[in-house]
């Protein structure tokens, strides 16, 4: 799998409201958030994402947004300022390999790795790290990009997720991408 880290340039690209025609993200996040909820989005890049999920926790919700780029970060803050949601997004700059978020343990509603494991060198303790800060009742939406994941990786990603305490609960159909919306044991009703 990839681990090339996704330039600047296309994170402008990403952020682009052109790119709402095939990935609207007010949609492909309704089923997930609501007001007062803490979400996380991993892998941020300038907020495609982001800002809509400020937008739906409301002014009593909380946004944590992961990124090892500052550029993109930066870029994220700027938008954010722009749709007055500033104050509801905190960014936070990681590691590839460390992402910092021991201080959320078990207190995140909704996880977002919207195109960012492939980029990761260690998915599985990746998705560990995120899994850790799942309250029980929370859910995780992964999506890769059907260009950079093959089947066979996407299939590996899952597998990696599953030892990381994370399984699938359906496969949402969403344009250009594999998704999987990943549960907790608890959520499952898996645990005793
Ligand atoms: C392809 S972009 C996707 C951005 C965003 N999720 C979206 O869909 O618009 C991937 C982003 O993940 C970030 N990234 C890559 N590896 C990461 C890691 N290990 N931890 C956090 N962010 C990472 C990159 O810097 C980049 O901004």
């Amino acid at each position: 799998m990839s681990h090339r880290l996704c330039p600047v340039w296309i994170g402008y690209l990403l952020a682009s409201p052109l790119r709402k025609l095939r990935q609207n993200p007010r949609t492909i996040l309704a089923p997930f958030v609501r007001p007062r909820m803490t979400a996380l989005d991993v892998g941020a890049a300038m907020g495609f994402f982001s800002i809509p999920l400020a937008e739906a926790v409301g002014p009593g919700g909380r946004v944590v947004c992961l990124d090892v780029q500052e550029k993109m970060l930066r870029g994220l803050e700027k938008r954010a300022r722009k749709a007055g949601v500033a104050e509801r997004i905190e960014t936070r700059l990681c590691e590839p390999d460390a992402l910092g978020v021991e201080d959320l343990t078990g207190k995140v509603d909704f996880a977002l790795l919207f195109a960012v494991v492939h980029e990761a060198p260690e998915p599985e303790a990746f998705l560990a790290a995120i899994r850790a800060t799942l309250e029980p009742r929370a859910r995780v939406l992964l999506a890769e990009p059907k260009g950079h994941v093959t089947e066979a990786e996407w299939t590996a990603t899952l597998d990696a997720a599953g030892r990381a305490g994370l399984a699938p609960s359906s496969f949402p159909s969403l344009g250009g991408v594999r998704a999987a919306v990943l549960e907790t044991p608890a959520r499952a009703g898996r645990e005793p």
